[in-house]
């Protein structure tokens, strides 16, 4: 594992195996500064609750997550393009930020707001008094802050903490066609909350030679997932950042496709530096120039997740609702 100081960017390599406790105080030996450190959670100590328990939940439909340990794959980028994409084609949409750095909420230009920790611990009365309704129509906002932080600590392998987030859904999910979840780049409360919640799981991949690593670790995870809280699962694969003058990135598309036949998009978004300049402006991209290729892209990822035909032709089934 890597750990790093906080003061002086110092990274130290552990080993893994010698560190017993899921946090503790670590010495920076270059700079002397004290600072917590905390050790990746591992798949195999996550507790899980019975089955029967997520039966009985099991009751929310069009719940999409995007997820992939892996940071900087284009989770956020996806959740937020891909939900306006699903709002334009007349679909009710909420975004749920589920990630601590609250880059879904600041890509849509929001920055002080309440989060699910507030909901949970006071600050807001209840999940819906803290939704935005965005200026684009049809699409809501659950935002998030630095706050959110916090829950790992206090919730994390507390008695069936997976299953908060669905339960605080449940009075507004009525209100939506599709929730759509991003996620933090580790396994904590904030993801595995997200995927006992949702019906499908976007993994973002990009076609870079450690992807097929990264994707190994989700669908392992995924599999405890339904197994344990969440039976109704499905995982999809998606290629993002795809750049079609690159062979590297040709050959990590066939090989990826190879190793997960079935389970792929058949939608890949492409590089598009609009994309990052949108960023920049508080919007998706295809507010920011409606012709982007990677925002037309998203567009046909939603008609894909919606069963509509496909440029090839293809009619494809919807893969929710
Ligand atoms: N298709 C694309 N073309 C070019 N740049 C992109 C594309 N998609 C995303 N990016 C850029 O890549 C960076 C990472 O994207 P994003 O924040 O969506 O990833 P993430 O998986 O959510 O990251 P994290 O793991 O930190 O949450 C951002 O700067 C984003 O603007
Ligand atoms: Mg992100």
């Amino acid at each position: 594992m890597i750990v790093v100081c906080p003061s002086c960017q110092t990274q130290y390599d552990l080993d893994e195996r010698l560190v017993q406790e899921p946090s503790f105080i670590a010495r920076c030996s270059k700079c002397q500064h004290l600072f917590s450190a905390y050790r990746p959670v591992r798949v195999e100590e996550i507790r899980f609750l019975d089955l029967a328990a997520a039966k009985s939940r099991d009751d929310l439909a069009n719940i999409l997550a995007i997820s992939n340990q892996k940071g900087g794959v284009a989770k956020t980028s996806t959740c937020l393009n891909l939900g306006l994409s699903l709002a334009r084609q007349g679909k009710r949409v909420l975004l749920v930020d589920f990630d601590v750095q609250a880059n879904l909420t600041i890509s849509l230009g929001y920055k002080e707001s309440v989060s699910f920790y507030e909901v949970l611990n006071g600050g807001a009365n209840s999940l819906e008094e803290a939704l935005i309704q965005t200026k684009y129509p049809n699409l809501w906002l659950f935002p998030s802050n630095k706050n959110m932080v916090l829950l790992n600590k206090k919730y994390f392998g507390a008695p069936n903490f997976e299953f908060v987030l669905k339960d605080r859904l449940l009075p507004i999910k009525a209100r939506f066609d599709f929730i759509v979840i991003d996620t933090p780049p580790s396994i904590e409360f904030l993801t595995l909350n997200a995927l006992t919640t949702a019906h499908l799981i976007v993994i973002p991949s990009q076609c870079d030679y450690l992807s097929a690593h990264g994707i190994d670790q989700i669908l392992k995870l995924i599999g405890l997932i339904k197994a344990k809280t969440n039976p109704s699962i499905t995982p999809r694969v998606l290629m993002t950042m795809f750049d079609k003058e690159s062979t590297a990135s040709k050959m990590i598309c066939s090989k990826l496709n190879r190793l997960y036949a079935g389970m792929i998009f058949e939608t890949i978004i492409e590089m598009d530096p609009r994309i990052r300049e949108a960023q920049i402006l508080g919007m998706p991209v295809l507010e920011y120039n409606s012709q982007s290729k990677a925002g037309l892209q998203y567009v046909q990822l939603a008609k894909e997740i919606l069963g509509q035909p496909q440029p090839n032709g293809s009619a494809a089934q919807p893969i929710v609702g």
